[in-house]
């Protein structure tokens, strides 16, 4: 297992409740950080989440990111409580299928809307709000969580590929103008991972074609997403800022 140091850092891990998030929160609690977990609605998962990293330290904090006043009071409310914010994991998703030859016109519009707003116009909400505070306190560490689809395409989910896509180059022009403020930004860009949410489509007749996809013949574990996280929110990462690390086993090559 790797070893990370985060002794005392504030991280916010938004989607912290479930999936990815969850063992995200987990590892860098393990690590010694203080961790806000961030959730949209499902305040039971949060609830079990914190419960399995000991409250007191850390604390759930509920906001639909999709609100941009949400957003604002999520990260004041953060610093009034530790006072700093030196992590942020923009890790929260949505993805539903909308392919071009299949859905009604309206359909199309409401998932490009819905998508787009939850996966790129909240991150960048979320860094706006986060880097003001970075700014006055000259350090902070910004990690986006992306995907494989953003580079091999999503046929069925082209607004979420799209979405992906925009964080990427999103990330990659904030590495650019915060780095002068000692603000270090970088992505992880994960193939398909064993979570809650793949369920139904892990358990399908596909499981065998998705195996296939990588040459070990498996799907990622969220701790291999979790541990690349905290690799890049990590000291001594700093020149790597900008970059996007892939997670997806080699099933696909850039
Ligand atoms: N799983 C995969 O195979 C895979 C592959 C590549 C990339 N990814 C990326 O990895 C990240 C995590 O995926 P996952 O599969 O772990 O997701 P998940 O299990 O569906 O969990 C999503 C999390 O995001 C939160 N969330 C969703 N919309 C939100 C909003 N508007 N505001 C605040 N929180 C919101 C959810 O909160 P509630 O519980 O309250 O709804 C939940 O905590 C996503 O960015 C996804 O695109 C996943």
């Amino acid at each position: 297992m790797l070893k990370f140091d985060f002794t005392n850092k504030v991280v916010l891990v938004t989607g912290g409740s479930r999936g990815v998030g969850k063992i995200i929160a987990q590892s860098f609690a393990k690590a010694g950080a203080h961790v806000i977990i961030n959730y949209k609605s499902d305040h039971i998962h949060a609830e079990d989440t914190l419960r399995s990293i000991y409250p007191g330290k850390h604390i759930m904090l509920q906001a639909n990111l999709d609100n941009a006043e949400e957003v604002r009071r999520m990260i004041n409310k953060i610093v009034e409580e530790y006072g700093r914010i030196d992590v942020v994991v923009n890790n929260a998703g949505v993805s539903e299928q909308h392919p071009v030859e299949k859905t009604a016109y309206l359909d199309w519009q409401h998932a490009w809307e819905k998508i787009i707003k939850t996966n790129l116009i909240g991150p960048s909400n979320v860094c706006y709000c986060a880097a003001q505070y970075m700014i006055l306190q000259k350090s902070g560490r910004i990690i986006n969580v992306s995907s494989r689809g953003a580079f091999k395409g999503e046929p069925n989910m082209p607004a979420y590929g799209a979405s992906k896509a925009g964080l990427n180059a999103m990330s990659q022009s904030l590495a650019l103008s915060l780095a002068p403020h000692n603000i270090f930004v970088g992505v992880v860009a994960p193939g398909f991972v064993q979570t809650e949410r793949q369920r139904p489509i892990l358990e399908g007749a596909s499981l065998q074609n998705i195996n296939a996809q990588s040459p070990l013949g498996r799907i990622a574990k969220p701790l291999e997403v979790a541990n690349a996280v905290l690799f890049l929110a990590s000291e001594g990462t700093e020149y790597m800022t900008g970059t996007i690390i892939d997670v997806n086993g080699a099933s696909y090559l850039r």
